[in-house]
């Protein structure tokens, strides 16, 4: 075996270390795609914190999913969640699910996407599908142990696993999902042998995993499907693969829709989000507009005035059974850090936090689900959301793609606001707000850190993404004057309640460290500045919500809650120096003049951010300086064709980036 492990590692090396020759790696990737945001290295560290811990949680044993209603797969709406848990060294399988309620009959099935023209993530007729048994009542849930039978699954790979009404196949009758993550993917394919791991550091011919021998252990880890591209040399050509796939399908795709593709509610240039001032900038037929060119979405689609004025955009979070009062109308949140904001806490629920409730991914409520539910949502070309006629669903291989792009967006890790190595803000100027006191208040009597901590999205007391009930949905909203229909917002689940809103009343915590930027802030687009976001913890809509009452009162005076917003608004531009500096660095090494361009436009937006959040309250203004130089410079090194004399105006207008952080800093 041990044989066998190294063979398959020296082959490996040989290739790559062949094809590098050849055309080296760089233009080995980027001939695939497009370049831009996005970090493929960053993206691969962060798995290998994720496999660390995975291991200490037995995942390498063991494979548990969520199991959810999918706006995009089920074929009706329904409110019951459940949990498969296999066991990977026995084939052992039980499934657990609650609120199916007792007059219909439940079977539970595996399926295996096979790919073909016209097939997609959802069941469909020439996938290969397993019935494995029913569900039988037990308490007020419903169960089923059963065990897997090896020889029959020869062959055999989990995309989804199905609750389907008995007597129906997943096709027609599926209503609860669930599916292996994109790192659950990975991990399994490393452990399988399927994927040819390297050591990264010193020399790269030692296998670090043995193939055989742990499959030997936990034979039925073969069942667990590989990623695209696992064919790859290494992981970290995978990932990076990946990441240009899903690049270019989160900007260009459109899945046979309305025209619409993610980057139009989630674009680069603008922080991967949209807000009113940013939506005044589009012409008529952009399709963020389809409701009010396409007649029939002109309905019960969008709402064209909060659209503009609020930047809100319509979502039937709780099911598309009844357009006409079903929804809500949510701001749009930016993409970036997601690696940091996806950790449910322990519990029933999604399997990972997404959007404003927590459980916006369909299915098993993780990132990679996330695109199924919002295809469905977003690109339909009429109301009836027919797979295959008003859009197509994505395919596995597009869904690992999107999931690593999202993964490898922004920060990978939080800040470091306390203790040993913290950051401390230096000295912003004369007669404006203090950002090293703004931080200093944040970690204390302002009590933010207590659910934000670091400027994250993870609670201090245990790190987790966790849901609140901070009164929002309380406070006076401006676009209530409008008199446009906003029905109120439940946040997370899908409970009815007596107000007519359906979930029980908590939001997701989003990071803050982006928020300055991002804004307008929280999940109804509520406030309009960071300052407006600050002071809402000091109103009665906070203080008497059920976190109000946990947390205490908020006391900050005005000059306080400026300070405040002076330290979210320095976070947010050193966040994005830190990005302009990757983009900058990134085109000083692209290929072609075309994508040079491109990655320097990306890096000029990033310096833009960073500059206006720091100038609007006349915050460090030697650092803007410097970024207005740095911006200058790169503006010229886009017009620059001759390479040697572009990388000298790239790397003047590094300094410069430099120089700003060590003025902040
Ligand atoms: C029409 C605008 C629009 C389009 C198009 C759109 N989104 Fe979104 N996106 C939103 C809104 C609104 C939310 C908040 C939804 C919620 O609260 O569940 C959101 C939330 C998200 C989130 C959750 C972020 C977080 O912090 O938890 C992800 C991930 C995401 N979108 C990915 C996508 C992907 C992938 C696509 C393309 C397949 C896409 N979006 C297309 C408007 C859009
Ligand atoms: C009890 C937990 C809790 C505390 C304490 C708390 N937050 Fe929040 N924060 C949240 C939740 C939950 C949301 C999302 C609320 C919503 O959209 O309804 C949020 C949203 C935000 C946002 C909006 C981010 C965005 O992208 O829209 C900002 C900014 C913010 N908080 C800053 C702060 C500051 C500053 C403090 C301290 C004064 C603070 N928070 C205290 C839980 C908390």
């Amino acid at each position: 075996m041990r044989i066998r492990g190294i063979w398959v590692g020296g082959g490996a090396l040989a290739i790559a270390t062949l094809l590098s020759f050849l055309i080296g790696p760089e233009a080995f990737r980027e001939n695939r795609a497009s370049p831009g945001i996005g970090n493929a290295r960053a993206l691969q560290a962060s798995y290998e914190r994720w496999k660390a811990q995975y291991e200490r949680t037995e995942g390498d044993r063991r494979l548990v999913l969520s199991l959810g209603y999918s706006k995009g797969l089920s074929a009706r709406f329904t409110r019951a969640q459940g949990q498969i848990r296999l066991d990977l060294a026995d084939g052992t399988i039980s499934v657990e699910v609650s609120g199916l309620g007792a007059e219909e009959a439940f079977e539970v099935w595996l399926v295996d996407n096979r790919p073909g023209p016209g097939r997609s993530v959802k069941p469909e007729p020439g996938d290969a599908m397993l019935r494995i048994g029913s569900l039988k009542p037990k308490g007020s849930a419903a169960t089923l142990e059963t065990r897997l039978d090896r020889e029959q699954l020869a062959g055999f790979e989990i995309d989804l696993v199905v609750v389907a009404r008995a007597g129906e196949t997943p096709v027609d009758g599926g209503l609860l999902f669930g599916s292996p993550t994109l790192y659950q993917r990975i991990y399994y394919s490393e452990q399988a042998g399927r994927l040819a791991t390297f050591a990264q550091r010193g020399r790269a011919s030692t296998v670090t995993s043995r193939p055989a021998a742990s499959l030997f252990s936990a034979p039925f880890r073969a069942l667990i499907p590989s990623p695209a591209y696992a064919q790859q040399i290494d992981l970290a050509t995978v990932l990076a693969a990946l990441v240009d796939q899903g690049r270019a399908l989160f900007f260009e795709e459109t899945f046979n829709g309305n025209g619409r593709t993610c980057g139009t509610c989630h674009p680069a240039e603008n922080n991967l989000t949209i807000d009113p001032a940013f939506i005044a900038t589009l012409p008529a037929n952009d399709p963020l507009f389809v409701a009010e060119f396409m007649q029939a979405l002109s309905k019960n689609f969008e709402n064209p005035v909060l659209m503009r004025q609020f930047g809100l955009i319509l979502e039937n979070v709780d099911g598309f059974e009844n357009l006409e009062t079903k929804f809500v109308m949510r701001g749009v949140p930016h993409t970036l850090a997601l690696i940091t904001s996806l950790t449910s806490p322990p519990g029933p629920g999604p399997s990972e936090r997404t959007g404003w409730g927590g459980d916006g991914a369909p299915g098993s409520g993780s990132l990679r689900d996330f695109a199924t539910g919002a295809v469905t949502q977003h690109f339909t070309k009429t109301l009836k959301r027919r797979p295959g006629k008003d859009f197509r669903l994505p395919t596995d291989a597009e869904l690992d793609a999107m999931e690593a792009f999202q993964l490898s967006l922004g920060r990978q890790s939080d800040l470091v606001l306390s203790g040993p190595g913290a950051l401390v803000l230096k000295f912003a100027g004369m007669g404006v707000p203090n950002p090293e006191q703004g931080k200093v208040l944040f970690n204390s009597s302002a009590k933010c850190f207590n659910c934000h901590v670091n400027g994250g999205a993870n609670a201090a007391f245990l790190p987790a993404n966790f849901n609140f009930d901070t009164g929002v949905e309380n406070a006076p909203h401006p676009a209530d004057s409008t008199g446009e229909p906003r029905p109120r917002d439940g946040g997370l689940g899908r409970t009815e309640n007596s107000n007519g809103s359906f979930g029980d009343g908590t939001f997701n915590t989003p990071t803050v460290v982006e928020a300055a930027v991002t804004c307008p802030c929280f999940h109804n687009n509520l406030a309009k500045t960071i300052e407006d976001a600050v002071g809402f913890y000091t109103t009665t809509a906070f203080s008497d919500s059920p976190s109000g009452s946990i947390v205490g009162t908020i006391i900050l005076d005005p000059p306080q809650i400026e300070d405040v917003g002076a330290f979210l608004r320095t976070i947010s531009a050193l966040e994005k120096i830190r990005s302009a500096l990757d983009l900058a660095d990134k085109a000083k090494g692209a290929s072609n003049l075309g994508q040079t361009k491109k990655l320097l436009r990306l890096s000029i937006d990033e310096v833009g951010h960073a500059i206006k959040v720091l100038q609007d309250p006349g915050l460090y203004s030697a650092a803007v300086t410097h970024l207005e130089d740095a911006r200058t410079k790169l503006v010229e090194a886009s017009k620059t064709k001759n390479k040697a004399e572009r990388d000298v105006l790239i790397d003047q207008a590094i300094a410069a980036e430099v120089s700003a952080q060590d003025m902040v800093q």
